[in-house]
């Protein structure tokens, strides 16, 4: 008759929440260096982040679109000057970038 010892495991759940909470979209922007070129509220070298929300308010597939320009770059949508590639932004980093921009008003 022995009592069971079956501790759940905390600890291991505790890290994984953790993890999900690595950065938030502004200060990723930052050291992405996006920042060099956009603002949120100005146009720099390309369009500011409210521009961009704006443009692309209520279509549905802007964020695979954002996803897709952020990481292989391309012009023509603002202007002559191209967005350069951004070969050290994962897919996972551009999603979460270009769903902050999108929310950006
Ligand atoms: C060297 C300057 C530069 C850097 C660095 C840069 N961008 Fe851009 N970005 C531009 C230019 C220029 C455009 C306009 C391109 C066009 O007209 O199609 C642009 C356009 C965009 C757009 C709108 C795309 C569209 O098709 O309407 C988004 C979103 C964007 N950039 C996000 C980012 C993010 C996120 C980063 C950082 C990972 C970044 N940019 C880094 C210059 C830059």
């Amino acid at each position: 008759m022995k009592a069971l010892h079956a501790l759940p495991a905390l600890p291991a759940l505790a890290a994984l929440l953790a993890a999900g909470a690595a950065w938030a979209s502004p200060e990723l922007a930052q050291q992405k260096t996006c920042m060099a070129c956009h603002a949120v509220d100005r146009k720099i070298v390309g369009p500011s982040y409210k521009d961009v929300a704006a443009k692309y308010a209520g279509q549905k597939d802007a964020v695979d679109k954002m996803v897709e320009k952020i990481i292989k770059g391309g012009a023509g949508v603002w202007g002559a000057v191209p967005m350069p590639a951004n070969p050290r932004v994962s897919p996972a980093e551009a999603r979460q970038l270009a769903v902050w921009i999108l929310s950006v008003k």
